[in-house]
Formats: structure tokens, C-alpha cells, sequence
């Protein structure tokens, strides 16, 4: 019998990626194979987002582009799921729209994906099947990963936080912590079988525990993975100011293999909007926040997500982000236009931001963080930095490229060097998004001071 092809899409966070790999460990157990070309696939997956509208924009047009060859095959199937799907009535809209789609599931109903397959390939209808509500953490669950170096472990599903723009309470359901023994074990095995680097996932790492019987917070979590699973690499995101803890920065200086960044949204500087937002912090806690993660980790990068263009935000609110952007100096910054998500509370406030004042600050703030970045980009120059390599770089297959413990990118040149391996890199010169650097052996292997 010939083997099933599928393709997969995977769009928005880690949190949809580490999804897809459990969904390829089960299309891995039904003897499927992951290929590129839509044209000859048996099996067309995508994994979609709901954060902001122009990833949802992206899966209609995409699915609209699936119509005429399914017309041509119509036994090529065609799932969609993830955090669209778990929106009823988007779910709703796609069926309608869609009807050639042959199953749509959600978020929750990930365990249930072989049945929900089998289902689809027996019915002539649509299979639209969503959970309202998650269940228990389910655990064993198959995974296949791409990367053999990296790799990401969920340690919470959910978020309890409700920020008044976010979609993912709706769509992730209440938070759920996975159980300190099941984390380490799986931690540990990926050590094991080779991976270097682990990212410990959730969308709140910092509220980790608070739900099970155990008592155990994030940082204890985090020490235990350093102390006791071989991790060369640990990395962690994301991490909610408000549950942001002196005990966490102790953690993290004193850690052996804890990476040296922190990923702290901060999402506005004014403190109308961040209440507004129902973000739970003010302007001055947080830079209390960073100046504390300074005092224990002097090296820290430390990065942020910032929305511009909440509604109601004034020239004023907006020049307060600019003032806080520039006294915190960030390595980097994700910026976000603020897209209105229908069912959120801010979808409903008045004085939504028209979309030119929003590109226009959103380049300003822009311009202002590439001038943070290259900066601290320079202060590395000259010195020697532990790299973990991922491969060859992308345009240049001469030059490799891998990641400092500070999570900079850097493109250097080396030879006979593996995917995988961890080098000491001596930095040449800075761009604003990424280094140059050429590897010091003398360096590689017997320097532990990594950076
Ligand atoms: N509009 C724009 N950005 C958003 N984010 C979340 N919801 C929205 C929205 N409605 C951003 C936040 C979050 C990041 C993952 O996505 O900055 O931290
Ligand atoms: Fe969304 Fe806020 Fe939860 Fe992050 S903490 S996932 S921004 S609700």
C-alpha cells in the first residue's frame, strides 16, 4: 500500500507549533508522511490563530485557494484546526463558506484527532466537532519533532488572565498546569536523545502551579529542570509581569543552564491603558520589575510585545510607551497594530484608533527599538559569546547561524561545525536584528562562562 502524504500549515505561536507535533506523532502512528506539495497530498492540515485578524484573513484566503483542488481530487482531505476553529462562530463561517472543508476541530479536542480523522473519511458531510470547555491536562500524547536541537515543552495550557484585546482565554481555555514529575520526565528524555536547547511554554510560565494540589511555583519548576534533567540550554516564555517574582530572578542567577533572557511584555507604557487593558500592573511596577532583574542578572536581555493603537490610546499614552521603551532598553521588541477581535471587551470600547495613526506610531516606535537593539548589538562586539549552532544560514550556506544564550542570532564563520553544536563565537560586528562572529576554538569547550 502506497503512504498517505499530508501537508501542515501552522500558523502564529509556539504554542500552535508544539501542536502540530503532536499532531504529526499521531499522522506518524497512521503511517502518514509529511511532504510540501499541496498538489499531490492525501491530507491537507492547517493549524491556525486567532490573535490578531491578518492570521485569520491569511487561513480564508488559503482555504479559498484548496477549493479548485479538491474539485480536481476530491479525496484529498481537508482539516482545519486550532484557535480559529475553537471561535464557534468563525468554526461556523468556514463551514458555511467552505463546505469542501472535511473537518474542522479545536483546541481542545487534540487527543481525539484520530477518531475526528477517521470520522471525517467515513462521512460525507463536514465534521465539525469543538469542545466548549478543556478537559485535564491529557498526558503521553504522541510527538514528532522537526528539530532535532530545540525543543519546546508545554508546562501550562490556558490563561486565566483575560486581557481586554486577547483572544486566547476564549479560545485556550482556564490554565492548567502539568505536573511537575511529567515536565521533568519529559525534559530529561529530550536531554537524553540529544537536544540541547528546551523552552519551557506557556502563556503565563509565571502562574505555573497555582493550580495543582502539589505546592510548587515556576521557579521551583525551573531550578529542578537545571538541576536535575541534563538540559544544556533552558529557555522559558512567556512571563506575565504581574506574576513576576524576585524568587524567579534568584532562580535564574543562580541556575547553571538558565538562558539569560527574560521575555516580559509590557504591551504600553501608560498606565490608563494598561488598566485599561487589564494588563494588572502599572508603568512603575514594571520598571521595578526590570530594575530588580538587573540588580540579580546584569546581563540579561530582555525583550517585550507592545501593542500600538489600543483603543482610546491618546498621542499622549502613546509618547508615554516611547518614553518607557527608551529608559528600559530593550535587546528587542515585538510590536503589534492593535487588531479588534470580536467576543474581547476592547473589540466593544469606543475611540477604536484609526489605522493610519496606527502605522504611523507603530514606525516610530519601530525606529526607536532598532536603535535600542543595535545598541546593545554593539556592546557585544569583541566579545566571545556561546553560540548554539542551528545550521547553515539561510542566504549565505557559507556562514552558519545559531543563537547566544541571550537568544541574539548570529551568523559566523567556522568550518566542520554540526547543527547542534555549542561554540564560542568571538563577535565582529553588529547589525541591528542579528551578529557577525567568527568561531574561537581555543574558546569552544573549555570556557564555561558562557554569556
Ligand atoms: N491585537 C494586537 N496584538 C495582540 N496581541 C494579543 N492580542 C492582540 C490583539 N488583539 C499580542 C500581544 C501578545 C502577543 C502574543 O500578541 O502583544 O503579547
Ligand atoms: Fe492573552 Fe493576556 Fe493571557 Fe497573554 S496573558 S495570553 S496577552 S490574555
Amino acid at each position: 500500500m502506497q503512504t498517505k502524504k499530508y501537508t501542515m500549515t501552522v500558523f502564529g505561536c509556539q504554542m500552535n507549533e508544539r501542536d502540530a507535533e503532536t499532531i504529526r506523532g499521531f499522522l506518524d502512528e497512521l503511517g502518514y508522511e509529511e511532504i510540501d506539495d499541496v498538489t499531490v497530498a492525501d491530507l491537507v492540515i492547517m493549524n491556525t490563530c486567532a490573535v490578531r485578524e491578518k492570521a485569520e484573513a491569511k487561513v480564508f484566503g488559503r482555504i479559498g485557494r484548496l477549493g479548485p483542488l479538491k474539485k480536481k481530487r476530491p479525496e484529498m482531505m481537508i482539516a482545519i484546526c486550532g484557535c480559529m476553529v475553537q471561535q464557534e462562530a468563525v468554526a461556523t463561517q468556514i463551514k458555511k463558506t467552505y463546505p469542501f472543508v472535511d473537518l474542522l476541530f479545536g483546541t481542545h479536542n487534540l487527543a481525539a484527532f484520530p477518531e475526528l480523522l477517521q470520522k471525517a473519511a467515513q462521512s460525507k458531510e463536514p465534521v465539525l466537532d469543538l469542545w466548549s470547555e478543556a478537559g485535564e491536562v491529557v498526558e503521553g500524547l504522541p510527538v514528532t519533532r522537526t528539530d532535532g536541537v530545540k525543543a519546546w515543552v508545554n508546562i501550562t495550557y490556558g490563561c486565566n488572565n483575560f486581557c481586554s484585546y486577547c483572544i486566547v482565554p476564549y479560545v485556550r481555555g482556564r490554565e492548567r498546569s502539568r505536573k511537575p514529575a511529567d515536565i521533568l520526565r519529559e525534559a530529561s528524555e529530550l536531554a537524553q536523545r540529544g537536544y540541547i536547547e528546551v523552552t519551557l511554554l506557556g502563556q503565563n510560565v509565571n502562574s505555573y502551579g497555582k493550580d495543582l494540589e502539589e505546592t510548587v511555583d515556576f521557579a521551583d519548576l525551573l531550578a529542578r529542570v537545571d538541576q536535575e534533567t541534563g538540559v544544556k540550554r533552558i529557555r522559558f516564555m512567556t512571563s506575565h509581569p504581574r506574576d513576576l517574582t524576585e524568587k524567579l530572578a534568584f532562580t535564574m542567577a543562580k541556575g547553571k543552564n538558565i538562558c539569560e533572557h527574560l521575555h516580559l511584555p509590557v504591551q504600553a507604557g501608560s498606565n490608563r491603558i494598561l488598566n485599561s487593558m487589564n494588563r494588572g500592573y502599572t508603568r512603575e511596577h514594571y520598571v521595578d520589575l526590570v530594575e530588580m532583574l538587573r540588580r540579580y542578572l546584569p546581563h540579561c536581555a530582555l525583550t517585550t510585545d507592545i501593542i500600538v493603537g489600543f483603543p482610546g490610546e491618546t498621542e499622549d499614552d502613546f509618547a508615554d510607551t516611547l518614553a518607557l521603551v527608551d529608559s528600559v532598553s530593550y535587546d528587542a521588541a515585538f510590536t503589534f497594530l492593535y487588531s479588534q477581535r470580536s467576543g474581547t471587551p476592547a473589540a466593544k470600547m469606543p475611540n477604536q484608533v484609526v489605522g493610519e495613526i496606527k502605522k504611523e506610531r507603530f514606525q516610530r516606535l519601530h525606529t526607536l527599538q532598532n536603535k535600542h537593539s543595535l545598541r546593545h548589538n554593539k556592546a557585544l562586539v569583541g566579545q566571545t559569546l556561546e553560540v548554539l549552532v542551528e545550521g547553515p544560514s539561510k542566504t549565505d550556506a557559507t556562514v552558519l547561524t545559531g543563537r547566544t544564550r541571550g537568544s541574539k542570532t548570529v551568523n559566523f564563520t567556522g568550518e566542520n561545525i554540526a547543527t547542534g553544536t555549542l561554540v564560542m563565537v568571538e563577535i565582529t560586528e553588529a547589525r541591528t536584528w542579528s551578529l557577525l562572529g567568527r568561531t574561537n576554538l581555543e574558546k569552544t569547550n573549555t570556557d564555561d562562562e558562557a554569556i
